[in-house]
C-alpha cells in the first residue's frame, strides 16, 4: 500500500457488545476467564489478567455487536484523526482507567473508537508462562507442574475478524486512517483476496500477526459484522485448562483446540449465549513492519496445521441456543 496513513494505531483494545441480560454475560465471561471491573445499570466492564482496567464491554439492549477500541501511539494522534472528515471531538472515555478518544463509522457502519491514555494497572495475577521442558531447553529442574483447575489466564484482548462485503475496499479504509498493513492474504483469484489478516504497523517493533481480520461476507450470509473477537491467554495450559471449565460449566463450544496455519496461534472458540465467538489464542507469530505480506490461493487446504476441521456454522451468529435465553 503506498498511501500514507493519517495514524498507525499499536494494538486493539477491547470490542463493544450489546446483551439482553449482563448478569448472564458476566457470569459467561467469567467463565472465559474474566472478572467484573465495574458494573453499572446497562453497562459491565470486565477485565482479564493482565494490565488493561478492562478487556471487553458490554452493554445492556437487544444482542448485538456495536463496535470495538483501537489503540493510538499518542494524543496528538487522537487530535489528527479528529480534525479528519468523519471523526468527532476527542472526548473523555467513562470507563474505568480514564483516557479519550475519538469515533468514527468504518465502511460497514461499525463505531470504531481509536483511545488513548486508558491508565494501565497492576496485573490481576500471575501472567508468567509456565516452565516447560522441552526438546533440549528444559526450563523446569527440581519442580513439578502443577495446572489449577479453572478458567484461563487471560492476557489481553488480542483481534478480532470482521465479515464484510469486499476485504481489499475496507482495508484499503482502515489503512488509510489507521496504519493496518496486509500480513497474509487468502485468495480466491490472484489479487480477490477473500480474507485479509491485517497488523498494527510499529515500524521495527514486532506486532501480532494480526490485530483484525477482514473476511468475506459470503461465508456469513452476505451480513457483514462480526465474526469472532478474540483474547490472548498465557499459555497453552491456559488453553486447554481454560476449555475444560468452560465444559464443565456446560458451554457451547465452536471450534478448537488447533493450531492455525496463517498466525500459528495455539485456538479454541466458544460461543457466548447469544451465539457471539469469543477465542483463546496464544503462541502467535509476531512480525515487524518489514516482513512483507504473503498470497495464499483459497485451494491451499485446512486452516489449521493440527486440530478439528473448521465448522461450517464458524464466523457467523448463531441465534441464542441456551434454554435460560431472553426472549
Ligand atoms: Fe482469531
Amino acid at each position: 500500500m503506498t498511501i500514507e496513513p493519517i495514524v498507525k494505531v499499536r494494538d486493539v483494545a477491547y470490542p463493544r457488545l450489546q446483551v439482553p441480560d449482563l448478569d448472564q454475560m458476566e457470569v459467561w465471561l467469567m467463565d472465559f476467564g474474566m472478572v467484573r471491573a465495574e458494573r453499572r445499570a446497562d453497562v459491565l466492564y470486565m477485565r482479564g489478567a493482565g494490565t488493561a482496567p478492562y478487556v471487553h464491554v458490554i452493554h445492556a439492549g437487544p444482542a448485538a455487536f456495536t463496535g470495538f477500541a483501537l489503540e493510538a501511539a499518542s494524543r496528538d494522534d487522537l487530535d489528527l484523526l479528529a480534525a479528519t472528515p468523519g471523526f468527532t471531538p476527542v472526548e473523555d472515555l467513562d470507563g474505568p482507567g480514564g483516557g479519550v478518544r475519538t469515533t468514527v463509522r468504518d465502511p460497514v457502519g461499525l463505531l470504531v473508537e481509536v483511545v488513548h491514555g486508558i491508565a494501565q494497572g497492576a496485573p490481576r495475577g500471575n501472567l508468567d508462562p509456565r516452565p516447560l521442558n522441552m526438546g533440549e531447553a528444559f526450563q523446569r529442574i527440581g519442580a513439578a507442574q502443577r495446572i489449577k483447575a479453572g478458567p484461563s489466564r487471560i492476557k489481553r484482548f488480542g483481534h478480532l475478524a470482521l465479515n464484510v462485503p469486499d476485504p481489499m475496499a475496507v482495508l484499503a479504509w482502515y489503512h488509510a486512517r489507521f496504519g493496518l498493513i496486509a500480513s497474509d492474504r487468502v485468495n480466491l483469484a490472484p489479487g480477490m483476496p477473500v480474507a485479509i489478516f491485517t497488523r498494527c504497523d510499529k515500524g521495527a517493533e514486532p506486532a501480532d500477526h494480526h490485530s483484525i481480520l477482514f473476511a468475506n461476507n459470503m461465508s456469513s450470509g452476505g451480513v457483514s459484522g462480526l465474526n469472532h473477537l478474540s483474547w490472548e491467554v498465557c499459555d497453552i495450559d491456559d488453553v486447554q485448562a481454560g476449555r475444560e471449565h468452560l465444559a464443565a460449566k456446560g458451554r457451547t463450544h465452536e471450534w478448537g483446540v488447533g493450531r492455525h496455519l496463517l498466525g500459528s496461534q495455539v485456538f479454541d472458540y466458544w460461543r457466548d449465549p447469544w451465539g457471539q465467538i469469543h477465542e483463546h489464542w496464544t503462541d502467535g507469530d509476531q512480525f515487524n513492519a518489514s516482513m512483507p505480506a504473503g498470497d495464499h490461493s483459497i485451494d491451499m487446504g485446512a486452516v489449521s496445521q493440527w486440530g478439528p476441521n473448521m465448522p461450517s456454522s464458524f464466523g457467523r451468529t448463531i441465534p441464542p441456543q441456551t434454554p435460560s435465553r431472553p426472549a
